[in-house]
């Protein structure tokens, strides 16, 4: 079956974020939003058939965990990623933000240390700071190719001290699929600090060709050991308003740990949809997972292509996995705040504040692709034009 994700679904009446929150926090409605990360694709027609099926039963009462749930995501993760996973090692969580704090309430107490790469999805940092936790910041290295590299001197020398590392493998907002021989130097020198790592692998299903997810338990059993994976199907599969995630936990003692965190407030039981999305994700989505990630990756093409060819200015770094592009603007020569007054107020579009990330993000701003092609034609014919209507004084 081919999949058609050029259609145009109107998401403006659906409570979505992308939308419903335009005029809060952005100060105005008339924009093109291309900001959080959710696909403006239909969610899987197997994943919506299987809700359906679900609800023909009219009876909404209590269940039982879905008897596929585990063997769905071990056999997945096996075939995805050459991962193997034990069924105790495997374990619901309502949300991966959510999982991050119960990891933190769990191994850390207040003013601990925990550490994030910097730029980074920006609820790390936050979820850390409202728990009362202190954040490191490693600031991750640009490169001349305009690409995230970790300077590991300094990764050295900052985690002295550091409870717990929040990476995110893959990369976001930087796109980077971090390599086996990056992941397996994070994991030596986390267990020469006694770091715990938190490997959050939610946009792991999205790497792109030719780049290869590994999954950080799978580089040593150094670090099968000293960590933490938290999975989930609703990035790849359009459905993260079900709520719907896992966590992977080997080591016996860390898991028996969060495990009585989890169940002592019952936050290991999922809702009937949770699980049942999982399951039809992880046994049914393999072609549409293939197609969705052509499209996306032709967007990634089209949207390098525009820019070199029409805003050289703008380098978007090379996306290696998932549908977010970081745009690096600095060649502009605008202040940050220009730089958003051009996106927003000139070429009327809501993109994420590169900044939101880290300080490292300022001259930044963050692009989903998951959309239709005509939409992001749109968006970038708004932004050139913008910019050649547009006189900074420092330009
Ligand atoms: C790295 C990363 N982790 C977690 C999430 C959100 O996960 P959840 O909705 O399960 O809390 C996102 C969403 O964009 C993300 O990019």
């Amino acid at each position: 079956m081919a999949y058609n994700f050029d259609e145009i679904i109107d998401r403006s009446h659906s409570d979505c974020l992308k939308y419903g929150v335009l005029d809060e926090r952005w100060g105005r409605t008339d924009l093109l939003p291309l900001w959080v990360a959710d696909m403006d694709f239909r969610t899987p027609n197997f994943i919506i058939d299987a809700l359906r099926t679900r609800l023909e039963h009219e009876i909404l009462g209590y269940t039982i965990p879905h008897p596929e749930w585990k063997d769905s995501i071990i056999n997945w993760q096996q075939k995805r990623n050459g991962y193997t996973i034990k069924r105790e090692e495997l374990t619901f969580v309502p949300g991966i933000v959510r999982g991050i704090a119960f990891v933190l309430q769990s191994f850390t107490q207040p003013g601990d240390k925990v550490m994030v790469f910097s730029p980074v999805y920006h609820p790390f940092f936050l979820v850390t700071e409202d728990n009362g936790r202190d954040v490191v910041r490693f600031p991750l290295t640009l490169s001349e190719a305009n690409h995230y590299e970790i300077d590991f001197n300094l990764l050295r020398q900052l985690l002295q001290g550091v409870k717990v590392l929040i990476l995110s493998n893959p990369h976001n907002p930087g796109g980077r699929v971090w390599t086996l021989n990056e992941l397996k130097h994070i994991a030596e020198l986390c267990q020469d600090s006694g770091t715990l790592v938190i490997s959050d692998e939610i946009h792991a299903d999205l790497t792109l060709a030719p780049y290869h997810h590994v999954p950080f338990a799978c580089v040593s059993e150094t670090a099968r050991q000293n960590s933490i994976t938290f999975g989930s199907p609703s990035k790849a599969f359009n459905s993260p308003g079900i709520i719907s995630s896992y966590v992977i936990v080997h080591n016996e003692a860390i898991r028996n740990k969060l495990k009585s965190y989890l169940a002592a407030s019952e936050l290991d039981e999922g809702n009937m949809f949770a699980q049942l999305v999982t399951v039809t994700a992880y046994t049914q989505g393999e072609e549409w997972l293939e197609q969705v990630k052509a499209y996306i990756a032709d967007n990634i093409r089209f949207v390098e292509e525009y820019l070199q060819e029409n805003i050289p200015q703008i380098r978007p770094m090379h996306t290696e996995a998932s549908f977010l592009i970081y745009l690096n603007c600095r060649d502009l020569g605008l202040s940050h705040e220009q730089l958003l007054n051009l996106f927003i107020d000139k070429a009327h579009l809501a993109l994420d504040d590169g900044r939101k990330f880290g300080e490292e993000g300022t001259g930044f701003m963050r692009l989903n692709v998951a959309t239709p092609l005509s939409v992001l034609r749109q968006a970038l014919n708004q932004l050139k034009d913008a910019l050649k209507s547009t006189n900074y004084n420092n330009k």
